[in-house]
């Protein structure tokens, strides 16, 4: 059926344990015969997951790191996002706008208006793709927010893996992070399910599938 499908983004500072979820809730809608598409941000085309290894390893002026974001940003809602939505699929992103509020916007002090404006002109359907998903500024549908405090995601990020560009800052770029999710879920408080990542995985587990089956669709 077009124009019924689901779109879900996960958010959460680095070391907060989203993407093992994302692969069960996978798995859950999966079961209840839906087609899932799992995909991340930046990336998700072959040209955004381009920008991707600009912007997670170059340094670079905030303006045109917030460019690059929305341009790969563009590039996979157009391609690949709005596409599975028109088919019905449910669409799993690893990361989303929010992140650039959150990063960007928090983390390095880019100005939130010019966001604002970047976010409309990056999520404005026009067309056929505009009709086929019944909206012109594209939402996900439902964001999961996992919530850690930083400190305790920096302890569990120490020496897991080489860290990239951002995963490389000071806890106080982290603790500019978060309070960067906690102003865009106050502006859109509807649209986010906070997740208690502090807590053994099982239980962040079944948060996750509680939020989403409030929603009537697990
Ligand atoms: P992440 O999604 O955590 O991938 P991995 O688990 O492979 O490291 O890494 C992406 C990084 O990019 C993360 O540190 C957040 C950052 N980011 C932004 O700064 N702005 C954005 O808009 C997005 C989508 C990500």
């Amino acid at each position: 059926m077009p124009g019924t499908g689901l779109f879900l983004t996960f958010e959460g500072i680095d070391g907060a344990g989203k993407s093992s979820h994302m692969a069960a809730l996978a798995d859950a809608f999966r079961a209840a015969g839906r087609a899932v598409v799992l995909t991340r941000e930046p990336g998700g085309t072959p040209l955004a997951e381009k920008i991707r290894q600009l912007v997670l390893h170059d340094p670079m002026d905030a303006l045109t790191e917030a460019l690059l974001m929305f341009a790969a940003r563009r590039e996979h809602l157009t391609q690949i996002i709005v596409p599975a939505l028109a088919r019905g699929a449910v669409v799993l992103c690893d990361r989303f706008t929010d992140s650039t509020f959150a990063y960007q916007g928090g983390g390095r002090g880019f100005d939130w208006e010019s966001l604002l404006i970047l976010e409309r002109l990056a999520q404005t359907l026009s067309g056929p793709q505009a009709d086929l998903i019944h909206q012109t500024l594209l939402q996900p549908d439902l964001t999961l927010w996992f919530e850690l405090p930083p400190a305790v995601a920096a302890q569990r990020l120490a020496g897991a893996r080489v860290p990239d560009k951002f995963e490389a800052q000071p806890l106080a770029f982290f603790e500019a992070v978060h309070a960067g999710y906690a102003r865009r879920a106050q502006q859109d408080p509807a649209r986010f399910a906070r997740i208690d990542a502090n807590q053994p995985m099982a239980a962040v587990g079944q948060a996750v599938r509680a939020a989403v089956q409030a929603r009537g669709w697990l």
